[in-house]
């Protein structure tokens, strides 16, 4: 499943996932959010160890969810299909293993903030606008609006956006947290490959682990971050090696802690 809208490269260890939709100022439609799954399992087995994500056209980095496309769809499929496919999507980009940059150099609005709020750092252009209009357009944040950017952002920013619809510039942003860094127009692509330079000389797999461990705090994945640890000591030691070994070979495995204590 894919879709032209939504662009993958790899270059030098970097992923660069690029929302191409500037004439809806990058807003994101159920066909988008349906490709940009397999697009993160890709970047996940991928050798990149960053990745950079934007949107096109210096306008908008996303408008957010695609307004127009809410009218066809019934409450159930609603809840079902775009919400969930969303927050489905949002998951994987979040929980990715390697670090996500963000550049907001334009709106970055409702499912726009959501998406941004996957990134591990957000990079914005001075003449940003932030904000989560949904409930003036009589719906809720529903890709993860109130949970995971509460836990990102803190929830007082949230309900300023979400509840009483303030737009914050960048500056303001940055203030509460909600961006890491703000360059001038123009600026936030250099930015990101400065950040993902810096990157560059750190141990991938530490950064994954750590990355992991971050997000179990945060309560982002817990239950998964715990299994693939553990999941991946138990791979490591040759308890599984002889677990195979012995189910291929149709005997009763012979596993190193049973030898110990014999
Ligand atoms: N969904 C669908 N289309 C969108 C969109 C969205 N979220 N945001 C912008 N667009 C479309 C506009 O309909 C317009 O399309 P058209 O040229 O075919 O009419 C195009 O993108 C350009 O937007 P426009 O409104 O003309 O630009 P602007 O500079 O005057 O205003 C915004 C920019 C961001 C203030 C305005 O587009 C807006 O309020 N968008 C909706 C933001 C929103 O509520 N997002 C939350 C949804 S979860």
């Amino acid at each position: 499943m894919t879709d032209p809208r939504l662009d993958l490269s790899f270059a030098d260890g970097v992923a660069r996932l690029t929302i191409r939709r500037p004439d809806k100022l990058n807003a994101l439609d159920a066909a988008m959010v349906d490709a940009l799954l397999p697009l993160c399992r890709q970047i996940e087995r991928s050798d990149a160890f960053v990745v950079i994500l934007s949107g096109e056209g210096g306008k908008s980095f996303c408008a957010g969810g695609d307004i127009s496309a809410w009218s066809g769809w019934s409450p159930e499929d609603f809840g079902r299909h775009w919400v969930r496919d969303g927050h489905a999507a949002f998951d994987a980009l979040a929980r990715l293993a390697q670090p996500v940059i963000a550049v907001l150099d334009g709106h970055c609005l409702g499912g726009g903030l959501e998406l941004a709020a996957c990134a591990d750092l957000r990079i914005a252009e001075t003449h940003v606008k932030i904000g989560q209009p949904e409930t003036g357009l009589g719906i809720i944040p529903g890709w993860s609006g109130t949970q995971r950017a509460v836990r990102r952002f803190g929830a007082q920013a949230v309900r300023r956006m979400a509840l009483m619809g303030e737009v914050f510039s960048a500056e303001d942003a940055l203030g509460l947290g909600i961006v890491d860094q703000v360059v001038p127009t123009g600026a936030g692509h250099a930015a990101a490959e400065a950040v993902a330079e810096r990157l560059r000389a750190r141990s991938p797999r530490a950064a994954e682990l750590t990355k992991m461990m971050i997000n179990a705090a945060e309560g982002e994945e817990r239950e998964r971050v715990i299994e693939a640890l553990a999941g991946t000591i138990a791979a490591a030691s040759p308890d599984l090696a002889e677990g195979l070994a012995a189910f291929r070979e149709k005997r009763k495995p012979q596993f190193s802690g049973q030898k110990d204590k014999a």
